[in-house]
């Protein structure tokens, strides 16, 4: 995956990641990829190795989902950015990840209804976009099921303390030496439940056309941007996506919709969920493609989902993406530009300890070549 080749775009890759000009130019992104090994929602001393294993110099990672306040939390041992000591704790991981040259976006979110009273303070009802509430969902080891609480609406006047969360939350990122954030509006966590039709039922200037359900997370967009600077700044979206039955009556436009007001803030990047993925695993046949988006969108492209090397490859040549970002493929290989540099054979991942907490297994123990 290593293209000596650059698209001339509005944001010129060269400028905007400088450290793609190292002696190859590195088009392999590390994935958020949650792990639930946070405990207490702290960043813990094992995550050091876990993201310095990933990191090859020029490299580009993007961490965990990581939340904005005490609100945020749908799952056990997710990580946090709202207090001193979450600030604190990932200093050893950034200057780790720096160590080695890579550079290191940390992804922020807020969950919404994608949580209960359990993960809530004093046990309060989650907010949403609404009050409809998320049926139980099968976990990933296809054994368990997630329970949810239904959630309560934001008043109007509360979506200003949420949009300011994320501010504080990009800041502290900042503060914790990272070089910039991802908004996570994707998966159907709480920007996305603003965007998409199937859960956003509001009938003031925050639901409706696609201009008022865009209107919040685009709020935290301009927040974000003028608190750190633009050219930190990078929006996950999956316009197509039906995860945590957030989906739209109309994807494409609602994906073109977010490309065209994104390139008013001037950030550094949009990344998109592939139209393949529809729920958190599979992957569905479909006619659709990121291209319109990949075309609207000014700044650099990233893609994910489903993808190969082969296919990545094929993006990049064919300038539908300028990164891909691995999931699954790079949590289970630490040394995956390595491998596709020379075509090894890849480790496979282990579905059923995607969130398991341990510190160790199949986190930091799946073996490099
Ligand atoms: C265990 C697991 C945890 C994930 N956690 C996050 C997350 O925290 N934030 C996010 O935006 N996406 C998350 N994703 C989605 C990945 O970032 C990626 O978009 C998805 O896995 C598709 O890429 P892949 O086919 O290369 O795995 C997660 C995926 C998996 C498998």
């Amino acid at each position: 995956m290593y293209i000596c080749k650059f698209h001339a775009r509005g944001v010129n890759l060269k400028l905007a990641f400088p450290f793609l000009l190292t002696t190859f130019l590195c088009r392999v992104v590390l994935a958020p990829v949650t792990r639930e090994r946070s405990y207490g929602n702290v960043p813990q001393p094992h995550a050091i190795l876990y993201y310095s294993q990933r990191t090859s110099k020029g490299g580009f990672l993007i961490t965990e989902a990581t939340g904005v306040s005490d609100t945020a939390q749908g799952y056990a041992h997710t990580p946090g950015i709202w207090t001193e000591e979450q600030v604190e704790a990932w200093k050893p991981i950034v200057d780790a990840v720096h160590d080695k040259g890579g550079v290191f976006f940390c992804q922020i979110w807020h969950v919404g209804r994608v949580s209960h009273y359990d993960y809530q303070p004093n046990g309060q009802a989650p907010i949403s976009s609404s009050n409809k509430a998320l049926t139980p969902q099968l976990k990933s080891n296809e054994l368990d099921v997630a329970e949810f609480s239904p959630p309560r609406p934001l008043a109007t006047d509360e979506i200003p303390i949420i949009v300011n969360d994320f501010r504080l939350a990009a800041r502290n990122a900042i503060e914790a030496g990272f070089d910039g954030v991802e908004l996570h509006g994707a998966h159907g966590y709480l920007l996305d439940q603003f965007m998409k039709y199937s859960v956003n039922d509001r009938t003031e200037h925050y639901g409706g056309t696609l201009e008022n359900r865009c209107r919040f997370p685009l709020e935290v967009v301009d927040a974000v941007t003028k608190e750190i600077g633009p050219d930190k700044v990078g929006n996950k979206a999956i316009t197509f996506g039906a995860h945590a039955e957030a989906e739209d009556c109309d994807p494409e436009a609602l994906g073109l919709y977010m490309a065209e007001a994104l390139n008013k803030y001037s950030i550094l990047y949009a990344h998109y969920v592939e139209p393949r993925i529809v729920k958190s695993e599979g992957q569905a046949e479909t006619n659709h493609s990121l291209l319109p988006m990949r075309t609207a969108f000014k700044g650099n492209f990233i893609s994910t989902g489903g993808h190969t090397k082969e296919t990545g490859n094929k993006a990049i040549v064919e300038g539908s993406a300028d990164l891909i970002a691995y999931g699954r493929q790079f949590m289970a290989n630490p040394d995956l530009p390595k491998r596709f540099e020379l075509n090894a054979p890849l480790n496979k991942y282990n579905r059923g300890t995607f969130y398991t907490p341990d510190p160790v297994i199949s986190y930091t123990d799946y073996p490099f070549l």
